[in-house]
């Protein structure tokens, strides 16, 4: 049985991932970055495109926030649709990967078991966690979009971080660390990424 139905049958197709890697010259994989609202994804996750596709290697980016405007744009932010957004997002970046793009989502993600399950969708390796620990007084120091301090104003209700939860990976691929004062630019930051990349084969 398949979700809620048994009479759907799986169709395979004799062009295979394999085939879409080698026209490609890269390997399908998910990049997963997790972190608080303010702590970087996005800006990471498009210096890291930049940096990739640089070097010929075909990305794209799903991003949380813009995801909410088509895919994601039924969902809410209780906990329940948290859960949907990013299991959604993890049953398309495995497509993407599955395409041979590297795939690079970007979305809070709060709760390690959604995260998890993502995980457990593609090959071992081939998603790889990177976790933007930085504290919330840093996110909330910078707030680039004033959501802190309307969630403070109890504007914005279940924020996550101020009133609502987020639980840190235990044991992500990459830790990137930010403390006040001490925040590399997201070019070091993306190239952190690439060199893991590059150790594991993923950029040959
Ligand atoms: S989640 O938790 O993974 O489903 O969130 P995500 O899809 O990444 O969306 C987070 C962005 O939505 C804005 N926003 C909120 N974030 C957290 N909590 C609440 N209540 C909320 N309401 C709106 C916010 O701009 C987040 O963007 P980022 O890029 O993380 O700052």
């Amino acid at each position: 049985t398949v979700g809620n139905s048994s009479n759907i049958v799986w169709h395979k197709c004799s062009v295979e991932k394999s085939d879409r890697q080698e026209l490609l010259n890269q390997k399908g994989c998910v990049i997963w970055i997790t972190g608080l609202s303010g702590s970087g994804k996005s800006t990471l996750a498009c210096a890291l495109s930049r940096a990739l596709h640089a070097r010929g290697k075909l990305t794209y980016i799903l991003d949380g926030d813009n995801c909410r405007h088509g895919l994601n744009r039924d969902l809410s932010f209780k906990a329940e649709d948290r859960a949907e957004n990013i299991r959604r997002i993890g049953e398309v970046a495995k497509l993407f990967a599955d395409a041979g793009v590297i795939c690079i989502a970007s979305l809070i993600s709060p709760f390690r078991k959604e995260r998890d399950a993502c995980r457990g969708l593609l090959p071992e390796g081939d998603f790889i966690e990177v976790y933007m620990d930085v504290p919330l007084q840093v996110c909330e120091a910078r707030d680039p979009k004033g959501l802190y301090e309307l969630a403070r104003a109890g504007k914005i209700k279940g924020f996550t971080g101020v009133d609502d939860p987020y639980e840190p990976p235990l044991n992500s691929e990459i830790v990137l660390q930010q403390r006040e004062g001490i925040c590399d630019s997201p070019c070091v930051l993306a190239e952190t990424v690439i060199s893991y990349l590059e150790r594991k084969g993923y950029l040959e």
